[in-house]
């Protein structure tokens, strides 16, 4: 009687606690790959060149009824295993994957991992941007435009490029399509399946024949809960900047007129101003998720876009998998498998090593760096003296001659102000019923930086708003000792304005300030003798050192795991312009405020540099359509430039703020990309799907098991090393001993070329190469045997090349990052 008391109690204690758990548990979304092969196994490698996958008739018959088998088989495996209504299903992933995600429990999701067909299950990290000058700066103007391709007129013609992003502002002047003599008809390449989903603020006339197709992916924000209708807009349409800025920098119309607060800063053009643009909306200002850019990436690879832009993905390295193979990867394999060129940001996490979040071979990965324009703003004092700093704002009244009151916000509070507001507050000029009218009207306010900007509870805009509330003739915003150097990047100021980012220059106006103003013997300020005006700063100068690699670029070594074991593969794998680039803007602007209004931004950011690359891709591609996507890459690769404009080695902007260090290839990948030398490489080094199976499966200690499930098939050959994957670039971050790699050249210069091989070792190895010289037919191949040894121990990489130099001046670089070890 008495046990059954006791077990009576433990059932009831068992029920209790298991009902908190059910009922407190919350959902989250899954992503899962099943077994069997997605239709586009079917394709194989005929996939690999644009001609053939052109033929595809991608809605036959065939393909259809086994995209709707797979989908029918998901329902199944889903009803099966899982408790019906504790699950929702989001999307199946049935083209370039078999797959679908899940929005369901912790508890549901263990039994679908257990299940049978399930090889992954994956918890959905989100998804984050990675937040025109430059077409002449990388020598498009002058070069590859006007010679090669037929003039501007044509350049990217034909090719269509997949922006996977925010969406688009499709009436911005960009994406414009009305030239009446030149008129092509809506959705040129007949083969492309353009679809234009209508929806707020998207209507169908924006697919014009520029924009060719756009859709928006919502099912995975949608579970999240937490989108908000008025600026979460469930169409294609942009509402952040961002996709339309990435889109305009690589595809944009040549030659758009850039007018921001009424004056004219130049004009913006895209990389390939000709090239299509296809439009997949899978990230909203309140939440982006991995769900709705993988289904944005399947749909962009079953479409056929030729090149994808992602300028987002996931900000940190997948916790329990390795990096080569979190789904986010996976799918860009496949993509890159259909033939599609995948430009991937390495992310804004810089400058620190072992930053990129850029892993694979399969994309390219692209680091952020400067160009030669800057805007200078200063401040000149009463006693003649200029002070350099940044914003892009005209100059206070009477062109910057006549001189104004210089006040210091601090001095100016209103008796009650301290009350009203903490004093860092009115410090910042973020209130101004604190500060005192009188005062500051027809004044330059001194407004200074404090813990509200670093908390995000201050912002620019706010002291624009009380400068003008107040009747400001300007405002400076300056530096505070106490906290530092700032980075300031150049906004448009709609008044006067200057930011000063230096603690020491702000020393400087502080000591003219307090030698000219009289204070009683509180300290209270009584009269202000200070003056000063702000100088005209929305005038560019060209005086800069470019490249220079941006601080906020996500560096390598690139890693395997989140323990950061390094990986035999260099990331990044190539550099572009990011800093302040000036590109289409959406004027709702709703995660910028500060941009609010604005037809065009100045924004930086690896989501700035990938762009470039999609668009040079796009050139590349136009000119030599049979090209696979790792030639795409290589011939990028291989021409790259390694010195700044003034002849010297690459620098890159370090830890400490504004100091700079000596670039090296985990800094700048190849290096700067130079689009009129990638048109035409001379050799290209080649890979396909099967090599990155070998690469995957020699990476080490890893069980080929999971390889196979990841990606579908066996480990039936692997490299004696990863770093023999024939990709050019070469990084060993152990040599112990000595090692043999090969890499392997195609001729793509359509003449016969006699090429001498040379090196520049990295410390501590000896390098030969194998033959010295060769002699390439057309359509020829030659394989080039790298022989390393130590000979001495380094406790850090060490960089060298290969130049490969041909009787026809074709260059072929390869960098090489190198870390000996000694033999135990
Ligand atoms: C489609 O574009 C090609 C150039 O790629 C052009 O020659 C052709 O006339 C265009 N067709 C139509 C119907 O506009
Ligand atoms: C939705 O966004 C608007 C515009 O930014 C904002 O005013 C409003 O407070 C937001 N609503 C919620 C519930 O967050
Ligand atoms: C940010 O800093 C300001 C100034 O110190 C403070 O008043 C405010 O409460 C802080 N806000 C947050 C969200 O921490
Ligand atoms: C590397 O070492 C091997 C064996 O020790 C030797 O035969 C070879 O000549 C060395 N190569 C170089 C480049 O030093």
């Amino acid at each position: 009687m008495l046990t059954m008391v006791v077990s009576l109690r433990f059932q009831l204690l068992f029920l209790f606690l298991f009902c908190i758990v059910c009922i407190g548990e919350e959902r989250d979304i899954y992503l899962v790959l099943v077994e069997g092969d997605p239709p586009v196994a079917f394709l194989q490698d005929s996939l690999v060149s644009l001609q053939s996958r052109k033929k595809l008739d991608q809605n036959s018959e065939v393909l259809k009824a086994h995209a709707k088998h797979l989908e029918e088989s998901h329902d199944q495996l889903l009803q099966t295993t899982l408790e019906e209504g504790a699950y929702n299903k989001l999307y199946t992933f049935n083209h370039i994957v078999n797959g679908f995600s899940v929005h369901t429990t912790p508890t549901q999701a263990n039994k679908l991992k257990k299940a049978h067909g399930v090889k992954l299950v994956e918890k959905d990290r989100g998804a984050k941007m990675m937040t025109t000058y430059t077409p002449k700066f990388l020598g498009l103007s002058e070069g590859v435009w006007t010679t090669e391709l037929g003039r501007v007129k044509n350049a990217g013609e034909g090719i269509v490029i997949g922006f996977v992003d925010t969406g688009i502002n499709p009436f911005h002047p960009s994406f414009a399509y009305d030239d009446p003599r030149d008129r092509y008809a809506k959705n040129n390449r007949t083969r492309f399946p353009g679809v234009c989903e209508e929806g707020p603020h998207f209507p169908k006339s924006a697919c014009n024949g520029k924009i060719v197709s756009a859709r928006f992916f919502s099912a995975g924000a949608q579970a999240r809960g937490v989108l908000n209708a008025s600026i979460d807009i469930l169409s294609p349409f942009d509402a952040v900047g961002h996709g339309s800025h990435v889109a305009s920098t690589a595809a944009g119309n040549h030659g758009v007129p850039v007018v921001v607060n009424g004056f004219y800063y130049g004009r913006a053009s895209g990389m390939a101003p000709r090239a299509r643009i296809a439009v997949y909306k899978a990230i909203y200002p309140s939440v982006g998720t991995a769900t709705d850019v993988l289904a944005a990436i399947d749909q962009a690879t079953k479409d056929g876009v030729d090149i994808l832009t992602l300028s987002i993905g996931p900000d940190e390295p997948p916790r329990n998998r390795l990096t080569v193979l979190s789904m986010f990867d996976i799918f860009m394999l496949f993509a890159r498998k259909a033939g599609v060129f995948v430009a991937q940001a390495v992310g804004n996490r810089g400058p620190g090593p072992y930053t990129t979040v850029s892993y694979s071979p399969w994309a390219v990965g692209v680091a952020s760096c400067n160009t030669d324009r800057a805007y200078p703003s200063s401040l000149v004092l009463g006693n003649g003296m200029k002070i350099g700093g940044i914003g892009l704002s005209g100059p206070s009244f009477g062109e910057g001659l006549l001189q104004y009151k210089l006040v210091l916000a601090k001095d100016a509070v209103l008796a009650d102000g301290n009350i009203l507001r903490t004093p860092e507050f009115v410090d910042e000029c973020q209130h101004p019923e604190a500060l005192d009218l009188v005062i500051m009207q027809r004044s330059v306010v001194i407004c200074t930086f404090s813990a509200g900007f670093l908390n995000g509870s201050s912002n620019i805009k706010a002291i624009i708003n009380t400068a003008r509330t107040l009747g400001f003739m300007g405002f400076v915003f300056v530096a505070n000792p106490t906290y530092g150097d700032f980075i300031a990047e150049p906004y448009p100021f709609s008044i006067p304005g200057i930011m000063i980012p230096k603690a020491s220059d702000t020393q400087i106006i502080l000591d003219y300030y307090e030698k000219q103003t009289e204070r009683n013997d509180k300290g209270v300020a009584m009269a202000y003798h200070g003056r000063a005006s702000i100088q005209e700063g929305r005038v560019a100068t060209y005086n800069e050192k470019p490249p220079v690699v941006s601080r906020f670029s996500s560096r390598g070594p690139n890693f395997l795991d989140i323990k950061r074991n390094p990986t035999d593969l260099l990331k990044p794998d190539i550099l572009a312009p990011g800093h302040q680039i000036w590109a289409a803007w959406s004027p709702m602007s709703v995660k910028d405020p500060i941009l609010k209004g604005y037809n065009f931004g100045l924004v930086s950011g690896t989501s700035m540099a990938t762009p470039h690359i999609a668009g040079v891709a796009a050139l590349i591609k136009q000119r030599n359509p049979s090209w696979s996507p790792s030639m795409i890459a290589s011939a990028m690769a291989t021409t790259t430039t390694t010195h700044d404009n003034h002849g010297e080695p690459l620098m890159a902007e370090g830890p400490e703020l504004y100091s700079l260090i000596r670039s090296t290839p985990f800094d700048h990948g190849a290096g700067l990309v130079n689009p009129s030398q990638a048109i035409d490489p001379g050799l290209v080094l080649m890979s396909g799907f099967e090599d990155y199976m070998s690469f995957l499966c020699s990476l080490p200690n890893t069980d080929p098991e999971i390889i196979k499930t990841a990606i579908g098939e066996a480990c039936t050959h692997s490299f004696h090393a990863p770093s023999d994957l024939n990709i050019p670039s070469l990084t060993i971050s152990a040599l112990a001993g000595s090692q043999s790699v090969r890499r392997t050249f195609k001729n793509v210069a359509g003449k016969v070329e006699t090429y001498v091989c040379a090196v520049v070792p990295p410390n501590g190895v000896a390098v030969e190469l194998h033959p010295p010289w060769f002699t390439i037919g057309r359509d020829g191949i030659q394989d080039l045997e790298v022989k390393l040894n130590v000979t001495q121990v380094q406790d850090t990489f060490s960089y060298g090349e290969i130049v490969l130099t041909g009787s026809l001046k074709h260059i072929v670089r390869i960098p090489l990052s190198i870390l000996p070890v000694s033999v135990l």
